[in-house]
């Protein structure tokens, strides 16, 4: 379980006339006879504040203070023009919410930020007929394209959502895709389906890619990956990797796509045949990127080793969910390594991966037995193929020595399960946003598993600490380029503070639906503290390959107190595609 060595290191720099000497202190692993605060991490909190609307299914960050989330149109009480709402944007000022306008239906839907800080909502479903309506609100999705243009206003209350079905439309029905930001600040759109499925990706799969704005004169691009991954391949996990590359896991397998020159490339399999997208959802994450070299690893966690040949109705939501994580290293080397696996404290069905700034990983949500989706095995609970919710959360440490990467001291445990369509995001401020959860088919109350409206923050130790904060950040940082920002520095980190324990993080906070964050990234900046510490003098990312053109938040930590996030735009912010930028990476 949790092995962290009972051992403390306490160094300080004292910073005196014409020399830095350093002094360190060792404490003795003998018991403290002290009572100790806790941990000496500190404790994570969980907070419920506010509920929303519709089910928090999509999630996106879109503004410093301003949360988008999507839902299915069925039953949700947040109401728009004499009909159900299920767009709504939270304000994260007041943690309230509000119905924003939408045209189609953006159940089970991506999306992602452009290059020029616009979001872009894509996919769907097709009409929904709840009982009893005979036109329904809401138009085919499938298609769906849906624009929220960066908007100004912190209560989001003049920010509106911009669909034009007739004119823009992606190229072909994809229900279930995903999506990223690439290195030209474009949207890559991978895979779905065309139709309604009740569980595997069997009846019509769409596989495919596609770019939005559209290249290749909007055609489709064919996916040999794609339909080798059938049928559980739903929600592909896809990443921009530091060359432009695009890496996917799908069910059991990954590849590297090269968009330049259209060439799959396959990966060695997810060991122990786990299988890792809808409808046995692991989650995926890229891990930190770090000068000089930006070396990609990634990480995919839980999912089901379960047989997807075998039909739906013959799983139980009691067969037992994966607790493998497998990790690889993307260079020639690390490809021939292969996968290495380390396990989680549980398994996890639809776990949420969160970087969060200080590189580590935040593992939460998902159920320890079961599947996604909704009543298509023998013995749902309800209406859910899921079980055994998972309420306590693990961080993962991707600089720690195999073995002693997983640990729980200091972190909560929750009464809310957050199951099929949750939606979860780091804020800019640091903390972690938690809503939705709805295993059901419309909005449902009393079962065992609800259709949950409560939102929640997840927060860090920090948290409740003075914080460092960072001033003056220009609104736009070219690559490759020094930019010295203000920081304001509480007097009990700055005893501590130079270049050895100063953090800076430039982090997309990604688009988080059905167990994925799409776009999510990390990316660690050099960074040099002035002699009085009153500035910190930041290397931004070599080039748009390393962190793809578009909207950023920077986070500075010190020790282990993260500063709330900046927004910036990385690169020209100019509409996509975007010509190359920066400086090539020394390879
Ligand atoms: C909930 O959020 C509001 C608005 O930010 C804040 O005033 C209030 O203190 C919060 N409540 C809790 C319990 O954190
Ligand atoms: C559907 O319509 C019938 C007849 O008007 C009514 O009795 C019933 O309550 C309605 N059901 C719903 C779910 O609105
Ligand atoms: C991956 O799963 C498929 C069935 O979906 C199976 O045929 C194949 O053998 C598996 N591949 C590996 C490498 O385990
Ligand atoms: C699958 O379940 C169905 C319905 O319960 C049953 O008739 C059938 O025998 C099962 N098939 C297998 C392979 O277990
Ligand atoms: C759920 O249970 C509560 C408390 O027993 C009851 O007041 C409420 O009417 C129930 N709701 C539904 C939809 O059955
Ligand atoms: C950003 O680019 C997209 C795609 O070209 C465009 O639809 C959108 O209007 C642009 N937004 C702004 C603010 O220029």
């Amino acid at each position: 379980m949790i092995l962290t060595p009972k051992l403390s290191v306490l160094s300080y720099v004292l910073l005196l006339a014409g020399c830095t000497c350093t002094l360190s202190v060792l404490s003795s692993p003998a018991p403290d006879p002290s009572p100790d605060p806790a941990s000496t991490k500190g404790e994570w909190s969980f907070v419920q504040n506010g509920t929303t609307g519709i089910t928090a299914l999509e999630v996106i960050v879109v503004s410093p203070t301003l949360i988008l989330m999507f839902d299915r149109v069925l039953g949700d009480p947040l109401q728009i023009d004499g009909h159900q709402a299920w767009a709504e944007l939270w304000n994260l000022e007041t943690n309230t919410g509000f119905a924003v306008n939408a045209v189609t239906d953006t159940f089970c839907a991506s999306g992602a930020l452009l290059s020029n800080g616009t979001m872009v909502s894509l996919g769907g479903q097709a009409p929904e007929l709840p009982p009893n309506v005979t036109v329904p609100p809401d138009g085919d999705g499938r298609m769906g394209l849906r624009l929220f243009e960066p908007c100004a206003d912190p209560s989001g209350l003049t920010c509106t959502l911009f669909e034009d079905p007739a004119t823009l439309h992606l190229a072909v029905d994809r229900w279930y895709p995903s999506s990223l930001r690439i290195f030209d600040g474009s949207l890559m759109i991978i895979g779905g389906t065309n139709v309604a499925t009740p569980f595997y990706n069997n009846l019509s799969p769409e596989n495919s890619f596609e770019f939005f704005p559209p290249k290749d004169n909007g055609q489709t691009r064919f996916s040999p990956f794609l339909e080798r991954t059938v049928p559980t391949n739903l929600f592909p996990r896809g990443f921009a990797l530091p060359d432009g590359k695009v890496f996917i896991v799908a069910n059991n397998q990954s590849v590297i796509y090269d968009i330049e020159s259209r060439i799959e490339t396959p990966l060695p399999p997810i060991p122990n045949n786990v299988r890792v997208t809808n409808p046995m959802d692991g989650t995926a994450t890229l891990l930190p990127l770090s000068p000089p070299l930006y070396i990609p690893e990634v990480l995919v966690c839980g999912g089901s080793d379960s047989n997807d040949a075998i039909p739906s109705v013959n799983l139980s939501s009691q067969d037992p969910a994966s607790d493998q994580c497998s990790r690889i290293m993307l260079t020639e080397e690390g490809v021939k390594k292969g996968w290495v696996v380390e396990r989680m404290p549980e398994g996890r069905m639809m776990p949420e991966m969160i970087l969060m700034p200080d590189g580590k990983v935040l593992i939460t949500n998902g159920a320890r037995t079961g599947y996604a989706a909704l009543d298509s095995v023998a013995d749902p609970v309800g209406n859910s193929n899921a079980d055994h919710p998972v309420f306590t959360p693990v961080l993962y440490d991707p600089d720690a020595s195999i073995g002693q990467r997983f640990d729980r001291e200091g972190l909560p445990t929750t009464d809310i399960a957050r199951l099929y369509h949750s939606g979860i995001t780091l804020t800019p401020n640091g903390n972690v946003f938690l809503a939705g959860s709805n295993p059901n088919g419309g909005v449902v109350e009393n079962a065992t598993f609800n259709t949950e409206f409560r939102v929640q923050f997840l927060n860090p130790p920090f948290m409740s600490r003075s914080r460092p904060t960072i001033h003056s950040v220009p609104e736009k940082v070219a690559f490759n380029e020094k930019v010295t920002v203000g920081i304001d520095i509480p007097e009990d980190l700055a005893r501590n503070a130079d270049a050895s324990n100063i953090k800076v993080a430039l982090m997309d906070l990604g688009f988080s639906s059905h167990a994925f964050h799409s776009s999510s990234r990390l990316v660690f900046m050099d960074a040099e503290l002035s002699r009085d510490q009153k500035s910190l003098t930041i290397t931004t990312p070599p080039n748009n390959r390393v962190y793809p053109p578009g909207p950023a938040y920077i986070f500075v930590t010190i020790d282990d107190v993260t500063s709330p996030g900046t927004r910036v735009m990385v690169g020209n912010g100019l509409a996509p595609p975007v010509k190359d930028q920066g400086v090539p990476l020394a390879s």
